[in-house]
């Protein structure tokens, strides 16, 4: 052994940058072999020729050093340690639930579930397109209705979207909305938010009084928020006898004992799967559901999961209707939701297979029992309570005793809700005991014997109203009937993820998605109890370690942002916007600019861009861009004048989505300003501006940074994800609040600005995933990791540039994070398109990049710094290996329409069966000497889009079908 090491000073072996060379892919000796392949000489030449001098940022970023994974870690778990562990039971649309441990490790805690994209390329997610489409089936069975989506963001955002789509598909004329006063709060605060903007006039009031108004639509919720269980169909017929489309918000758990809102008579029904095994997690992130009738389906939002078949006519599934989706329909989408919650939609799905329909029956039964004990006990205290039908809340007039309860259940180790000087309100869960039931009589200060009480309420039936009684089969699909050993389940969940290639497979060079690493150190604070376990409005003496680790993040994000204020609570990229553009409305408003409404938006925008803007209320003016892909600035002024009375704003994507580094952006943002207008800008590009430049160093007021993307939260197979919005001094005092609980560790108080989410922070328990990133990469390691995703898209695009054109770069011939690949030269000599491309790729174990976003026949590789010079260049020989596939076709040597790329991709039923294709199956199935050593098998061959969306199934395959 060398005795350097042994005399070298102590600061070197501290190896306090360690987590910077594991998250950087290439190492410290494969940077001059890649620098010198796209010819500079250093990191810093490269930047200089890629980042506008202009708006480099003077200094390093105001955060610390690099602090080593596990003394991240210990900081953190010190800062969790200060939230105080209680049982909650303060409901509210938040329950806690035992996670199965089987689920927890093998797909919540697994990166073969969590590191896995939205399943665009459904050849290679047949795995998790099975997950959800037993989500949907579980909320078809239980909510009764036909068709359900897979998955919204949280339960209050898609009662907002039921409210929307109601208006959508009702004829009614008025432009009134009817909300049940018995809805959660927080629902109410968001689809208060929402109807403003749509121009909707909200009528708030009793469910008995609903039919009496002129309304386009209504929003009730069974069981209530007060618990109370009452036979809605009444007010259901009358709504309809008037036109008026039904939304139902209801609980997945009470509805395996009740009658469902579809038989009810509801047209939609949405709620949250939380309680389906997801943790609390201080409110998210967690699944909604979203049902309709068959009817309204290309009215739904979110995306649904089909049934279609492959060219070999086996049953294969995939997203059907994508063509209802923002990304094509922009400002007349019927939604933006992009990013969803699919790692959670599995989980709640995961959840019914394990348990299955008796399984879910006895854990619903016994928290209604237990319920209905608390309940007995309570009355026979002489407690009145609000409602005597109920499933598992209650609330329980304490009168003048009510703040001494409160505080006696807190001291016995119990939350329940505060509902006003007079009531408490009580929400029971799967982890109640018969222990808890005593201990919370004896808070109330009743005495009765558990025992006795269970013996009573057994004899009686419980407390839910007979004819609410549910009759129907549910989940009587084998796959819910199947799995319920845990040896079952565990092969069931390995076999699903055996179907998906995701990031524990190979790199996935999403553009615009950012699928960098995420580092197990990120991920293991999720789940500790400490922050798994939170109630979302739990008192604030019980989450300060929350919100010093939500403080801490929004510092952190202050210094890479360059803004004043951090608004936590959007959800998601796309809920972001919202929140930005929300925000930018109500600064025009306080200034008596109500009609600042025009948004200017360039071509190039992601669909999501004019999709908010039309859900707030605002008129999309499209900007030019030039040939080389950056805004037409002589358009941008042109429009900015022509509407400089009206213009409420831009929105921009910095770097644009053209995968450059725009010269002008500041003569942009100054334009926009000097006609009175706010610039918005579409953060899903941050990764390639942190510690080099700032959204508020270009200009903007405001603008969504992508965690999910830039500041490695998994993307989860398709969510969750969160939307954070940074903005200047003079918009945050309009930034979204809450009215159920405060927003900050100041305790900002609720200004009546009105929610854009469920939760008061979003899906608080995955931002410690961004904490531990920032804290262990540093100022210095951030920097580092932006240069090195600059130097991986020069590389790819350097290497691949004389096989495909690369279609934008700036003015130095340089790229910035990703590179757009032109396969539209392809196409017209071969017929070959980049979906040909995308799948053949799969036959080297490779995940497409993104297709035809923002330039339709074009692909967009985004390599992210965290992919090492070997990855890069297995990739990099993968497409060039197709390119040579592609001449062989040009050069007549192989048939065009049957060749590896129109068969791709290639299934283990191609290799051993007949073969008389005009190449081997070894070029077929092995195309690269490496593809055998780590050899990824689509399970499926290429699916038949048109046939899925022309024969519609979204529901589990009946069992017949699939053994054909
Ligand atoms: C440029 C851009 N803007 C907005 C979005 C929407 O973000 P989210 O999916 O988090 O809602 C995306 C998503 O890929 C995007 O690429």
């Amino acid at each position: 052994m060398s005795k350097t090491l042994l005399s070298a000073p102590l600061a070197t072996l501290e190896q306090g940058d360690d987590f910077i060379r594991r998250h950087l892919g290439p190492c410290a000796n494969e940077l001059p072999a890649m620098l010198a392949a796209i010819g500079v000489d250093s990191l810093d030449t490269l930047i200089d020729q890629t980042v506008p001098a202009g708006i480099r940022l003077p200094a390093p970023l105001a955060l610390g050093e690099p602090v080593p994974e596990h003394m991240a870690l210990a900081n953190l778990k010190a800062i969790a340690g200060k939230n105080v562990l209680k049982k909650s039971l303060i409901g509210m649309g938040y329950y806690d639930t035992i996670t199965p441990k089987v689920i927890l490790r093998n797909v919540m805690e697994n990166p073969g579930w969590y590191t896995a994209y939205t399943p665009y390329q459904a050849e290679i997610a047949q795995g998790r397109l099975e997950a959800l489409l037993n989500f949907q089936q579980m909320v078809i069975d239980l909510t009764g209705l036909e068709l359900a989506n897979a998955s919204l963001l949280d339960e209050a955002t898609a009662a907002a979207e039921a409210m929307a789509m109601a208006r959508r598909i009702s004829k009614v004329k008025s432009q009134a909305f009817f909300v049940d006063e018995a809805t959660f709060p927080q629902t109410l605060d968001v689809v208060r938010t929402r109807a403003d903007y749509f121009g909707f006039e909200l009528i708030v009031g009793p469910a008995a009084e609903a039919a009496s108004h002129e309304v386009f639509g209504a929003l009730l919720q069974y069981p209530n928020e007060r618990g109370e269980v009452t036979d809605i169909s009444g007010v259901i017929a009358g709504l309809k006898t008037k036109a008026a489309v039904v939304a139902v918000a209801s609980d997945l758990m009470a509805l395996v004992l009740l009658k469902s809102p579809g038989e009810l008579g509801a047209d939609i029904v949405l709620g949250s799967a939380q309680r389906f095994g997801v943790p609390l997690g201080f409110g998210g992130p967690h699944a909604a559901f979203f049902a309709t009738r068959e009817a309204h389906v290309r009215s739904m939002p979110g995306r649904i999961i089909g049934v279609s078949k492959d060219s070999r006519g086996k049953t294969a599934l995939r997203m059907s209707l994508q063509t209802r989706e923002q990304h094509i329909r922009r400002e007349k989408a019927n939604s933006n939701i992009c990013t969803s919650q699919v790692l959670l939609a599995n989980m709640a799905g995961m959840y019914a297979v394990y348990h299955g329909p008796e399984g879910l029956r006895t854990i619903a039964a016994r928290i209604h029992r237990l319920a209905a004990m608390l309940a007995e006990g309570l009355q026979q205290a002489s407690f009145a309570l609000t409602s005597n039908t109920f499933f598992d809340t209650l609330q329980v007039a304490t009168g003048s005793k009510t703040a001494a309860i409160y505080t006696a259940a807190q001291a016995a180790g119990y939350n329940l809700r505060h509902v006003d000087g007079k009531a408490l309100g009580i929400s029971l869960d799967e982890k109640t005991t018969q222990a808890d039931i005593a201990a919370l009589l004896q808070a109330f200060g009743a005495t009765a014997d558990v025992a006795a009480l269970d013996t009573t309420v057994a004899a009686r039936g419980g407390n839910l109203p007979e004819t609410l009684l549910r009759g129907d089969a549910i989940l009587s699909h084998p796959v819910f009937n199947t799995h319920h050993t845990e040896h079952e389940m565990l092969r069931y969940l390995k076999r699903l993820q055996n179907r998906d290639l995701a990031l524990d497979h190979s790199m996935i060079s999403l553009g615009s998605c950012t699928m960098k690493l995420n580092a197990t150190s990120e991920m293991i604070p999720v789940t500790w109890p400490e922050f798994a376990d939170i109630h979302p409005f739990a008192p604030a003496d019980q989450t300060t370690g929350y919100l010093e680790m939500i403080d801490g993040l929004a510092a952190q994000l202050r210094a890479i942002t360059g803004f004043d204020a951090i608004c936590m609570q959007p959800n998601s990229g796309a809920q972001g916007e919202y929140a930005g553009l929300v925000t930018i409305r109500r600064y025009h408003t306080s200034r008596g600019d109500h009609h600042r409404t025009i948004c200017l938006i360039p071509k190039s925008a992601h669909g999501t861009n004019p999709a908010t803007a039309q859900m707030c209320g605002m008129d999309v003016v499209v900007v030019n861009c030039d040939d080389s892909g950056n805004v037409d600035l002589a358009d941008l002024k042109a429009k900015a004048e022509q509407h400089a009375d009206k213009l409420a704003a831009l929105m921009i994507t910095y770097p644009s989505t053209h995968g450059v580094f725009e010269e002008a952006i500041r003569e942009i943002c100054a334009t926009v300003h000097q006609y009175g207008g706010q610039v918005y800008m579409d953060g899903a590009n941050m990764n390639a501006q942190v510690g080099l430049t700032s959204p508020a160093t270009i200009g903007a007021d405001v603008s969504h940074m992508n965690l999910h993307k830039t500041f490695c939260i998994p993307h989860g197979g398709g969510g969750p994800g969160m939307g954070p919005i940074g903005l200047k001094a003079h918009l945050a005092p309009f930034m979204a609040d809450h009215v159920v609980a405060a927003t900050g560790s100041e305790d900002r108080p609720n200004a009546g600005q009105g929610a854009v989410s469920a939760a008061q922070f979003g899906s608080a328990s995955i931002l410690p995933i961004s904490w531990m990133y920032i804290t262990m990469m540093g100022a210095r390691g951030l920097k580092n990791a932006t240069e090195v995703a600059i130097l991986n898209a020069n590389y790819v695009a350097g290497q691949l540039s004389t096989h495909y054109p690369v279609l934008y770069t700036g003015s130095q011939g340089r790229v910035a994070h990703e590179c757009i690949l032109d396969i539209r030269p392809i196409k017209a000599a071969t017929g070959i398109s980049e979906v040909d491309i995308a799948k053949r790729l799969m036959d080297y174990g490779f995940h497409a990049p993104t297709m035809s976003f923002p330039v339709a026949g074009t692909i967009m590789v985004e390599p992210t710094e965290s992919e090492d010079k070997g990855e890069l260049d297995r990739f990099i020989a993968a497409m060039i290996s197709i390119r040579h596939e592609i001449q062989a076709i040009e050069d007549g040597r192989i048939p065009a329409d049957n060749n590896p790329l129109k068969n791709a991709p290639h299934t283990q039923a191609d290799f051993i069966g007949d073969w008389d294709r005009p190449y081997t199956r070894s070029e077929a199935v092995f195309p690269l000497s490496w593809v055998a050593d780590n050899k990824f098998w689509p399970t499926v061959n290429r699916i038949d889009d048109v046939y899925g969306d022309r024969n519609l199934f979204c529901s589990c395959v009946p069992m017949d079908e699939l053994a054909n």
